[in-house]
């Protein structure tokens, strides 16, 4: 493979702005944030950069040094397919504002991994409209800023995504969960429980139909929300009429209402032991009633599980591939995250090729070692 291109080479100046945004890892409240509901994510370690140079040649010119792809289109034309769009998104929807956004040289760096369910895709969208924010001096708080990203990949990548990635890549830390009503759009940062600390491993097994499949479930949520006569899944209170519901719509509508109280619980402030099996119930629901797990997943967090230091684990973000997260003891992850990994690589060398096998899946790799607050002081 040909070695990327450095910024120096893209931008063929010094950049005139440059910004950066996190990945997020979701620790309780999957698949809420499009039916209105709550959920807490954190900010991963991993950022996704990008650097802006005005090209003077009536063409934008982006380059990702992640895919070591770059593409070149007249400024009033569309990206092609791919990582342009969520650029020209972004650029798109700062001039329907009113913004005047000049032709463009943009490079792009992450240690966000594409496709892992850490939401690579946000954390693009929050560090361009970063960067196009400081180059151009637009007022734009984060809230907005957060909620232009959001629209970026609806209307110009075709998936149909909620709010959560978004905000949290332009509002959550390291050290906090950030607590979202997608309803309100209120958010409140609260302590991990006392004595934790999160690891995320990835599966290695990249998400497959995951666009399609995800709008699906969007699609059978409002179905389930028109059948039972509420504006969206957020305000059922009535766990008898979710459960006299058709199938597939009962089994999600019943993720939706469970997930929400499981968030509202957590919020409470929970112990590590509580929160874990919180957690816990959260996979299982996932994978039973949403139906967005998959074996490598399953094996994974069902591993994690029999670690003494770990409280709990589930698959995070919107499944069909991706990662996991775990909930630590506070100083133990690393440990039980490289263990893990370890016993899931052995398992998935061992069963041949074609062979049905427990972890079904890619070479797993631990991501974060640990979130920033045990690394702080470093
Ligand atoms: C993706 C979407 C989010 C959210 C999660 C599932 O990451 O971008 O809006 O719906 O899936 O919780």
């Amino acid at each position: 493979m040909s070695r990327a291109l450095t910024m120096a080479a893209w931008l063929g100046t010094p950049p005139e702005a440059q910004a950066s945004a996190p990945g997020r890892v979701n620790l309780l409240g999957e698949h809420t944030d499009y039916n209105e509901g709550l959920m807490l994510p954190l900010a991963t370690p991993l950022r996704t950069e990008v650097a802006l140079a005005r090209s003077g040649d009536g063409h934008h010119h982006f380059y990702s040094a992640a895919l070591g792809l770059g593409v070149m289109f007249a400024a009033g034309a569309r990206a092609p397919d791919g990582f342009g769009r969520y650029i020209e998104g972004c650029i798109r929807l700062l001039e329907q504002q009113g913004v005047a956004v000049p032709p463009l040289r943009v490079y792009v760096r992450s240690t966000v991994p594409l496709g892992a369910g850490l939401a690579s895709s946000a954390a693009l969208e929050v560090a361009t409209l970063r960067a196009l924010r400081a180059l151009l001096g637009v007022e734009l708080d984060n809230l907005a800023l957060a909620r232009l990203g959001q629209r970026a990949e609806v209307e110009f990548t075709g998936v149909h995504c909620g709010i959560m990635d978004q905000m949290a890549s332009s509002l959550a830390d390291q050290k906090s969960m950030l607590f979202i009503d997608a309803r309100s759009l209120q958010t409140r940062l609260l302590p991990l429980p006392p004595g934790t600390d999160i690891i995320v491993i990835d599966s290695g097994v990249p998400r497959t139909l995951a666009a399609s499949k995800y709008n699906e479930r969007r699609a059978e949520c409002e179905a389930a929300a028109l059948q039972l006569g509420v504006a969206s899944l957020r305000d059922v209170s009535d766990a008898a009429a979710v459960e006299a519901l058709p199938s597939p719509l009962r089994e999600r509508a019943r993720h939706i209402v469970t997930e929400n109280a499981r968030v509202l619980e957590a919020c409470g402030g929970v112990d590590g032991a509580r929160f874990g099996a919180l957690m816990n119930a959260s996979h299982a629901s996932l994978r039973d009633d949403y139906a967005v797990s998959i074996p490598a997943l399953d094996r994974l967090t069902a591993l994690l599980r029999e670690q003494p230091d770990v409280f709990g684990a589930r698959l995070t973000g919107a499944g069909f591939g991706g990662a996991c997260v775990a909930l630590c003891r506070a100083g133990a992850g690393a440990r039980a995250g490289s263990a893990v990994v370890r016993l899931f690589n052995a398992e998935t060398n061992t069963v041949a090729a074609g062979e049905p096998g427990a972890a079904a899946g890619g070479q797993a790799q631990l991501l974060i070692p640990a979130t920033i607050s045990e690394n702080e002081s470093l």
